[in-house]
C-alpha cells in the first residue's frame, strides 16, 4: 500500500512548495490537485465556455492537458477564479476523482509513498492517508506570497486585488456544498504566516516525519 501524505490549505498557503520538498525527502511522488482545476478551467477559457456551467466544465475536464501543468497560463489569478468555480460542480470532482485515486494506488517511478496537495486531500480523497497536514497563514502574507510568484514568472498584479481575489476564491471554496476546504480532524495544523519556507518545511517534516517513517517500516514488514 502507498504511504500517502495529504497536504490541505488555503490558497498561496505555501502547501505547493511544502508538498514538493516532502515529496523530495521522502523519494515519494507528488501531484499539485489544484493544478487538475486550473488545467480544467484554462480549457473551458479556452474554449470560450462559461467555468460555472455544467457542460462547459466538463467539457473542459474531459480534454485537460497534463502537458500544461507547469505552464505559468495555469496560474494566473483569471484561471484561479475558473478553477474555483469549476471545482465547485460536482461532475467535475468527479471526473478528477479516478485520476487522483489511481495516482495514490500506483504513484509515477514505483514510488513508495505520495504527496497531494489540494483542498479535500485529507477529507474526501485520501481520509485514510497516513500523514496529514492543514497549513494556513494570513491572507496579507498569502497575497504577497502570491503577488511574488507571479511577478516571478513576469505577472504584474496590484496586491489589493490579489488579495480580495484570495479572499472571494477562500470563501469560495470554504462555503460550497460539496467537499469544502476544511480541516481535517486528524491533521496536524501549520501555521506558515511568520514563516520562511525553510522554517514552514522543517516544521512539516516535524510534523509527519513519525507517521510517514512508521508507516514505512510497517510496508516494510507486510
Ligand atoms: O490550490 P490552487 O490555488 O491551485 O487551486 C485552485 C482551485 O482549485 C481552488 O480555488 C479550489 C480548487 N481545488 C479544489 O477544489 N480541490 C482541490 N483538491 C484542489 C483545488
Amino acid at each position: 500500500m502507498t504511504v500517502v501524505i495529504a497536504v490541505d490549505g488555503p490558497a498561496a498557503s505555501g502547501k505547493g512548495t511544502i508538498s514538493r520538498r516532502l515529496a523530495k525527502h521522502f523519494h515519494f511522488a507528488h501531484m499539485d490537485s489544484g493544478a487538475l482545476y486550473r488545467l480544467t478551467a484554462l480549457a473551458v477559457l479556452e474554449a470560450n465556455g462559461d467555468p460555472t456551467l455544467e457542460a462547459d466544465a466538463l467539457c473542459g475536464a474531459a480534454t485537460i492537458d497534463l502537458s500544461r501543468a507547469g505552464d505559468p497560463a495555469i496560474r494566473t489569478a483569471e484561471v484561479g477564479t475558473a478553477a474555483s468555480r469549476v471545482s465547485a460542480i460536482a461532475a467535475v470532482r468527479a471526473a478528477l476523482h479516478d485520476f487522483q485515486i489511481s495516482f495514490l494506488t500506483s504513484p509515477p517511478g514505483e514510488s513508495l509513498g505520495a504527496v497531494m496537495d489540494g483542498r479535500d486531500i485529507g477529507t474526501v480523497i485520501a481520509p485514510h492517508a497516513q500523514a496529514k497536514l492543514y497549513i494556513e497563514a494570513s491572507p496579507e502574507v498569502r497575497a504577497h506570497r502570491r503577488w511574488l510568484e507571479l511577478a516571478g514568472m513576469g505577472l504584474e498584479r496590484d496586491k489589493t486585488l490579489l488579495l480580495a481575489e484570495i479572499l472571494a476564491r477562500d470563501e469560495a471554496d470554504r462555503t460550497r456544498p460539496i467537499s469544502p476546504l476544511r480541516r481535517a480532524e486528524d491533521a496536524a495544523l501549520l501555521d506558515t504566516t511568520n514563516l520562511d519556507i525553510d522554517a514552514a518545511f522543517a516544521a512539516a517534516l516535524a510534523l509527519v516525519s513519525p507517521r510517514v517513517e512508521g508507516a514505512l517500516k510497517e510496508r516494510h514488514r507486510g
